[in-house]
């Protein structure tokens, strides 16, 4: 059994996250850990809130509170919308915590004993209307690369090109809209980036089996030498990790903050270490995943995350920890997506455009969400919700295929000889038939799992479950029983033991219903079906189950119309 370290991008602390950003990131990578623990692996699962930089102080003025009071709410609403999700993180951490201001601080350290750190006296964009700087996303512009009009100091979310506030055309302040900006000097740190780019291009090369969208990227900032030009590490904001040199003061530097996209995925190894301390454990239950001198050698670390986050993770992140001349535990497949569109236009958080994970908790059960979600992930180009292929989708595989069929064959059951698994002679010749095309297919289905091809993987599922109804279709116990109970109570035992495969494998996809199945049919034993045969007759004579609760129900037309209305835009 291997060790398996997953972690999703961490999610902005401002606001609740729309289902693309879901989709994104956190949902997919809670597919591979709960179907990597299922296999009997050993796996670490960590996400975060993202809380430092510009966007938790622009959410937090826009409320009223304080910063660090926001972030704490905002970090339980999103712990709780996590678990409403069943996002099965083994911690969900927080970027201000005190073990990341720690490791920030100490990789800072590092990295100057190292070399890679020079002070740069920089020119920034001081406010007059708002009495301060204007870093990064305090900064709202056109883009020089492609002329998008609200492209903001940090970044292009157009384009993707990483930008500094300088760089934009028509600047204008994000806090008052005042166009009364000048340029100031300021100092700050700068990180070698440059200095590291034959390390990194050296790395990223070795990577022959990472995903084309991750490469390209990675490669295009490369090339460019755009992404690897030194970068500003540090800001003239109040809310951050202070800047030291390890422990010690940074002289010059007092009162300035790390920049979040310095110790955001720092904070992936602080939320580890969070972790521990938060189980009672010492550091080296922390550093056995993240230290290669300390044990993380046999660790496979997978990352998922939006394409946009891509250069960070590639470029950025890889200097830090290349950088510190240290042996951290680095990233050895990096999953990314593209984005999901909503009903033939962007998801907008600012708009309110959209399904949020909150809305959509209020109206439907995760499961449902979920699935459509990841039989949709937006893996080899953008893809888009509309309410009519949701509406279809739940209804047809959801409720159709995989409710029915557990709803029909432990009623019948019941009817018939009670809610007990029926003494039976051993399967016929279909039943082997079945047996050998669900093992071609759940070996498929493995395969795509491994490889994280996630709308593959649902697909195979849901083949899965189509050969289980075509199979009780062409056997018709309830005709059968008429004229040959025994046979049919053979066909009912291998129904109600297809209701535990089913329950088993589709875990992954959707944990609620495959929890409701499992209990339903009192199934002690939930163990991967490594032997299909033998799995399918886990369920033995006299097993005793109760029908689960209709499993699915189905969204009707007025249900659909009026969601579609609902969450046009404008977010109450
Ligand atoms: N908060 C960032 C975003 O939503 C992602 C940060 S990922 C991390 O785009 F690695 F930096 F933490
Ligand atoms: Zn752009």
């Amino acid at each position: 059994m291997a060790r398996h370290l997953i972690t999703s991008a961490l999610p902005y602390i401002n606001g609740i996250k729309h289902l693309g950003n879901l989709v994104g990131s956190q949902l997919p990578a809670d597919l591979y850990a709960r179907y990597l623990r299922a296999r009997g692996h050993e796996v670490m699962f960590i996400c975060a809130t993202d809380e430092h930089g510009t966007p938790a102080e622009l959410a937090a003025a826009k409320t009223g509170e304080a910063v660090a009071d926001y972030c704490a709410r905002m970090h339980g609403v999103q712990t709780a919308l996590a678990d409403g999700f069943g996002l099965s993180f083994d911690h969900y951490g927080r970027s201000s915590s005190d073990r990341n201001r720690r490791l920030t601080q100490h990789f800072a350290g590092r990295l100057a004993d190292q070399g890679y750190i020079r002070e740069v006296v920089e020119k920034q964009i001081y406010s007059h209307a708002d009495g301060r700087f204007l870093p990064d996303r305090y900064i709202e512009g056109t883009c020089p690369n492609c002329g998008y009009d609200k492209a903001r100091g940090d970044q292009c979310e157009n384009c993707t090109k990483q930008l500094d506030p300088t760089d934009l055309i028509d600047p204008r302040s994000a806090i008052s809209g005042s166009t009364d900006l000048e340029v100031r000097e300021t100092k700050h740190l700068y990180l070698r980036q440059s200095a590291l780019k034959g390390d990194i291009a050296a790395w990223i090369d070795a990577k022959a089996d990472w995903p084309i969208l991750t490469t390209s990227i990675a490669r295009k900032w490369l090339n460019d030498g755009d992404g690897l030009q030194d970068r500003g590490i540090t800001r003239d904001l109040d809310w951050g990790v202070p800047v030291k040199r390890g422990d010690a003061d940074w002289p010059g530097m007092e009162g300035k903050v790390f920049y979040v996209w310095f110790d955001a995925p720092i904070e992936y190894i602080a939320a580890t270490a969070e972790w521990a301390d938060a189980e009672g454990l010492d550091d080296n239950a922390w550093r056995r995943w993240w230290r290669l001198d300390e044990g993380a050698e046999d660790v496979t670390y997978t990352q998922f995350m939006g394409k946009d986050n891509v250069p960070f993770h590639t470029l950025s992140f890889p200097a830090t920890l290349i950088g510190s001349g240290e042996p951290w535990k680095m990233v050895d497949y990096i999953k990314s997506f593209n984005y999901l569109n909503y009903q033939g236009g962007q998801f907008s958080t600012s708009q309110g455009r959209g399904v949020f994970m909150d809305h959509a908790l209020d109206i439907l059960p995760a499961d449902y969400w979920r699935w459509w979600l990841l039989s949709h992930a937006p893996e080899s180009g953008d893809s888009e919700f509309t309410w009519e292929n949701f509406q279809q989708s739940v209804n047809k595989d959801l409720a159709d295929v995989l409710g029915n069929f557990v709803s029909r064959i432990t009623k019948f059951c019941r009817s018939k000889f009670g809610e007990v698994v029926p003494e039976a002679s051993a399967y016929g010749p279909e039943e082997q038939a079945l047996i050998q095309a669900l093992t071609t297919r759940i070996r498929a289905y493995e395969g795509y799992m491994e490889a994280m091809e996630v709308r593959k993987a649902a697909s195979e599922l849901r083949a899965i479950w189509v050969l289980g109804n075509e199979y009780l279709q062409s056997a018709a116990p309830w005709t059968v029983f008429k004229t040959e109970p025994e046979r049919a109570a053979m066909q009912v035992r291998m129904g109600l033991n297809l209701v535990r495969l089913y329950a088993i494998l589709s875990a992954p996809f959707i944990p609620f219903a495959s929890r409701a199945m499992l209990e339903g049919m009192a199934v002690s034993d939930a163990s991967w079906p490594a032997d299909v045969p033998a799995a399918l007759s886990a369920l033995p004579a006299g097993h005793a189950f109760t029908v689960p609760e209709v499993l699915f129900a189905k969204i009707s037309d007025d249900d659909r119309v009026e969601w579609e209305q609902r969450f046009s835009g404008t977010r109450a």
